[in-house]
């Protein structure tokens, strides 16, 4: 058994967690660069807790500027064994209304202008995604969801696209029509990869606020609507997040699924002798 540590990063309009005893923010150095912000520590219900704003406080990073691996590197250095995103996103379908959450399991990885692996030069390794998020923390996430009166969805298809300009109508119609995507955002990639590079368990809530640009009924995306949207989505997020410790509990067995373990046979660079 090892202790859990439930990292959460928090996407627009999540900033901090409540009820957090001993809390701290933490300056974390790496060789990655500088994470999005210092990172916010403490326990609670008896578990240990990281947050991280992922656009930073004062939201001072757009979706191409926030440094992944540099947040991703920091969380693992904290100790933190389970990954929690919280983002906004725009639904691709009816029933996936502005205010519900879906835990997304699939990604569709459209951005271009992001470093997206800790491996390279050097070191070269190749860690399978097919199955990207963590089934464990998914299936927590949506407990908590549930318990927190939220309509949460499970399961589904993450676009995401570089930004910051949102979709054209064309694209918009062949992201739903064509490839049979579920929601779209801006954040969770390359975000996902290194959190499996890095053989944490990543669980994706992806926070509804826009019917994206599809629907003949609620035309061009506006960023008004997103933000009035986002501020309910937010409450219920915090709420979300304190459910999360007495779901998950203080001791962890090895995942299920072998996230913790991602790299026993990713790795193709020859140890040096
Ligand atoms: N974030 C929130 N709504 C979005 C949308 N429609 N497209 C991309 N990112 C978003």
């Amino acid at each position: 058994m090892t202790q859990t540590r439930i990292g959460i990063i928090g996407g627009s309009g999540v900033y901090d967690i409540d009820g957090l005893r001993n809390a701290e923010w933490t300056e974390v150095a790496g060789p990655w660069g500088k994470p999005s912000d210092a990172i916010l520590t403490g326990q609670l219900d008896g578990v240990a807790m990281a947050f991280l704003p992922r656009h930073g406080r004062g939201h001072v990073h757009s979706p191409s500027t926030v440094p992944y691996r540099a947040n991703i590197d920091a969380l693992k250095r904290l100790g933190v064994t389970d990954v929690v995103s919280v983002s906004a996103c725009g639904s691709f379908r009816e029933d996936l209304a502005p205010g519900d959450f879906v835990v997304v399991d699939q990604f569709i990885d459209r951005t271009f202008a992001r470093e997206k692996s800790f491996f390279g030069t050097g070191c070269v390794g190749h860690v399978s995604v097919a199955h990207p998020t963590c089934p464990r923390l998914s299936a927590a996430c949506a407990a908590a969801a549930r318990d927190a009166g939220i309509t949460v969805h499970e399961g589904g298809t993450y676009l995401a696209m570089e930004g910051p300009q949102f979709s054209t109508l064309a694209e918009s119609r062949m992201y739903r029509d064509s490839w049979g995507c579920d929601v779209i955002g801006m954040t969770n990639m390359p975000e996902t990869k290194l959190a499996r590079e890095a053989e944490l368990c990543y669980a994706s809530v992806a926070m509804i606020t826009d019917y994206d640009s599809w629907h003949p009924d609620h035309g061009a995306v506006d960023i008004a609507q997103i933000i009035a949207t986002l501020m309910g989505n937010a409450e219920k997020a915090r709420d979300l997040v304190s459910r999360l410790p007495a779901l998950l509990g203080a001791d962890r067995a090895p995942c299920p699924h072998g996230c913790d373990r991602a790299l026993d046979h990713a790795i193709l660079t020859a140890p040096e002798a």
